[in-house]
């Protein structure tokens, strides 16, 4: 079967096509024929050894894929052949609040430890795997295991009418744009892109900001929120954003700190969180159950995630490159 994998040193020039037996599925195992896999911008940071720097080479990178049950190993009971199955990010999180066990680091797929998912078939516990939205093909169903976006909106008790602020037109922000929709918010989005603006209004955004050409977009949010500022914010930017996510959050307000696109610190000015009484929660995905509740939205409000590029498995270079650059609106999807 062929595989991509970082051969012998980290970087997007490093990925490599190879050729490895097909597996086979043992006790407890499931063995999954992976239609496709989806790109995250922490992949980015596996492949360039940013985020684990020490990891083993070769090494199988990208933590989310889909695909469809070829073979179960004895025991298994969860799943059958020929079910759709996508692949779950933090495995041993079922329910209820995180723990340190539940949630621990070593668990992840394709963070460094655990391989990833550019391989044509792999063999899977039944807490990594969880079936597949029943509405979505494989290329779709393999956007879903990141997409934090879903409890973003819902651990801030997002409610119909209230204004959700996302920051840029990525995959968190864009699957946060149509969750909010769906559940009746109003969404103001930025961009650094009028035509990436045009395509989130076409989603239903209703207030759109590019963040380039509008140096205080803070006041544009307030503008558009009657003075208030916006009920939730994905902070999905982190470093200096984050002071200006909580000028544009409204008196009591939510902000969900999911990402870290403009680095891994930040200041905040402490007056101001006091002053605003913001309920500041960081995300990390979700549990099991979460991602069940995700899915049955996802069927109930009749949801396709946008994928804006499609790669081949010998096109990955490309894939990870378009991702580095920012091109995307959305997701972007390797299949195989
Ligand atoms: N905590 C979690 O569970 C979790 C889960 C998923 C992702 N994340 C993190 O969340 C962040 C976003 O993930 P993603 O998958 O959405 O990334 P992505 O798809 O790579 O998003 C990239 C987009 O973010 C926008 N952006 C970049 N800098 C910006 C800035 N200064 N202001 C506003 N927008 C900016 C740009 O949009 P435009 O091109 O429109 O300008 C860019 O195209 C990443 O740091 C990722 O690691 C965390």
């Amino acid at each position: 079967m062929k595989v991509i994998q970082l051969q012998d040193d980290f970087g997007i020039n490093h990925l490599q096509l190879a050729e490895k037996p097909k597996p086979s599925a043992s006790t407890g195992e499931v063995l999954v024929k992976l239609e496709a896999v989806s790109l995250n911008y922490v992949d980015l940071l596996v492949v360039k050894g940013l985020l684990n720097p020490n990891l083993s080479l070769p090494y199988i990178p990208v933590a989310d894929g889909a695909g469809v049950v070829e073979q179960v190993g004895e025991g298994v009971t969860a799943f059958q052949v020929g079910d759709s199955v996508v692949t779950t990010f933090i495995p041993d999180w079922f329910d209820g609040k995180p723990t340190a066990h539940a949630t621990d680091y070593i668990t992840r797929q394709g963070l460094g430890v655990v391989s990833g998912q550019l391989a044509e078939y792999k063999c899977f516990t039944t807490n990594q795997l969880i079936h597949s939205p029943t509405n979505l093909s494989a290329l779709e169903a393999s956007t879903l295991p990141i997409a934090t976006a879903w409890n973003a909106l819902q651990y801030a008790n997002l409610q119909a009418g209230e204004t959700v602020l996302l920051h840029g037109t990525g995959g968190v922000s864009i699957f946060a744009l149509q969750f909010a929709k769906a559940q009746g918010a109003k969404v103001i989005i930025t961009s650094s892109s009028n035509d990436k603006l045009k395509r989130a209004q076409q989603l239903g955004a209703d207030f759109s900001i590019d963040y380039k050409t509008t140096s205080d977009w803070e006041a544009v949010v307030r503008q558009v929120t009657d003075g208030n500022g916006a009920d939730v914010v994905v902070e999905t930017v982190g470093g200096k954003n984050f002071q200006r996510s909580l000028n544009a959050v409204r008196i009591g307000g939510h902000i969900s700190v999911v990402g870290l696109l403009d680095g891994f610190e930040a200041r905040i000015d402490i007056l101001s969180l006091l002053h605003q009484q913001v309920t500041i929660r960081g995300m990390e995905v979700g549990s099991k159950a979460d991602f069940e509740a995700m899915n049955r939205a996802i069927v109930a409000r009749h949801i396709h995630p946008a994928i804006d590029a499609k790669f081949t498995l010998e096109q990955a270079r490309a894939a990870f490159e378009y991702l580095e650059q920012s091109q995307h609106f959305g997701k972007i999807v390797i299949t195989f």
